[in-house]
């Protein structure tokens, strides 16, 4: 969906479940890739879970056959999403220096999740909010968010 039904030429494309109306490329989880570490990736578009309890017109509209797992791959709780962006964030750390994050607003504010990934040694680029209604059917009220952040390099002479 983020793409507009077809990714572009260079996008790889990865989620766990099946059933996308556009297939991914992989079928992974994004916590422990099967992507070789030499590769170089310009900038990961991570497009996390981001709420427990999705309205049912969702699930029949972006899935072929959508179950509530299906759309948020099983996330039943915040607790098990928060979890979950620390480790993929951990995996994309080794592999790019650009992560560009969508989140809702919805059920776990923003500002509650990005001192997580500062700590972790992710700085702030940009952070732009928008009405979800284009790509929702003007259904939701949702807050969504980019958040583009860049991985800090740590200079190791200065540790010493
Ligand atoms: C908000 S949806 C985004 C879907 C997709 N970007 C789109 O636009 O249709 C969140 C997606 O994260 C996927 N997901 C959840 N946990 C995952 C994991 N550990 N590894 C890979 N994908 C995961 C879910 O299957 C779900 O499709």
């Amino acid at each position: 969906m983020i793409w507009g039904g077809k990714s572009p030429e260079d996008v790889v494309f990865i989620d766990k479940e099946h059933g996308f109306r556009l297939n991914q490329d992989i079928i992974a989880d994004n916590t422990c890739l099967p992507i070789r570490l030499d590769l170089k990736i310009d900038s990961i578009v991570f497009d996390p879970p981001w709420m427990v309890s999705p309205p049912p017109w969702w699930l029949d509209k972006d899935r072929a056959n959508g179950t509530r797992g299906d759309y948020f791959g099983e996330y039943d709780h915040k607790r098990s999403i928060v979890p979950y962006l620390f480790k993929a964030q951990k995996e994309f750390k080794r592999y790019t220096k650009r992560l560009c994050m969508k989140w809702g607003d919805d059920e776990i504010p923003l500002y509650r999740i990005l001192g997580m990934f500062v700590k972790d040694g992710w700085s702030i680029v940009h952070q732009i909010d928008y009405k979800a209604n284009k790509n929702s059917g003007g259904k939701s009220k949702t807050q969504n968010w980019w958040v583009v952040l860049d991985r800090i390099l740590v200079n190791v002479h200065n540790q010493e």
